[in-house]
């Protein structure tokens, strides 16, 4: 159950413009979580690629955004959705269902972190997803977001893919 001053609401396209703030702070803390991938783009580039992704997915079927608000002011959010079969990069390796889905962000403001609503956000997305008959979940996090990490183990996630990178724009 949410916090008793907390409300948990469905979102919509109306309210991508709101994440901004708190997209900015999760992309703040996976440059904090491995400085040394760096350079990483300003917070108007990363808000210009999340926003359009965001849109692109509330437009999907399936999709489902969640917000939490305290006093009317939003403090955290959630977004799932499904995996287009086209971009599944799970079922050619691992038996699951038919459809895969996965959790694309969550974001807690800062000051209200540790208070159980990241975990009672992740658990409304897995619900939203299970209504729809999805019961395999992915979620992609930074290697250094221990925190994140210890959260997503909790709920029974393991670690499963994992990228390398090299990247000109950085140094050696
Ligand atoms: C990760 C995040 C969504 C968790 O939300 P939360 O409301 O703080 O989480 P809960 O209170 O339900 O659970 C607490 C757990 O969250 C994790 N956590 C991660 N960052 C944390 C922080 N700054 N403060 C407190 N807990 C944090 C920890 O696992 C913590 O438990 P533990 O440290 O006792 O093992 C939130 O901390 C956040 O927005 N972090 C920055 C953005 C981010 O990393 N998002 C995930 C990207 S994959």
């Amino acid at each position: 159950m949410e916090p008793a001053d907390v409300t948990i609401r469905t979102g919509s396209l109306a309210d991508v413009d709101a994440l901004e703030r708190l997209w900015v702070a999760v992309h703040h803390r996976h440059a904090e979580a491995m400085p040394e991938l760096g350079p990483y783009v300003s917070d108007a580039e990363t808000w210009a690629a999340r926003s359009a992704l965001y849109r692109r997915l509330l437009a999907r079927p399936g999709t489902t955004l969640l917000l939490a608000e305290r006093d009317g002011e939003l403090v955290a959010y959630g977004l799932a959705y499904i995996l287009d079969p086209d971009e599944d990069w799970v079922r050619d390796t691992w038996a699951t269902g038919a459809r895969i889905g996965e959790i694309e962000s969550l974001s807690v403001r800062p000051a209200d972190r540790g208070q159980g609503l990241g975990t009672l956000l992740l658990e409304r997305l897995e619900r939203a997803l299970a209504d729809q008959g999805v019961q395999d979940l992915v979620i992609g996090l930074l290697p250094g977001n221990d925190g994140a990490l210890r959260l997503y183990e909790r709920r029974g996630y393991r670690p499963t893919w994992m990228y390398v990178s090299r990247f000109a724009s950085r140094d050696g």
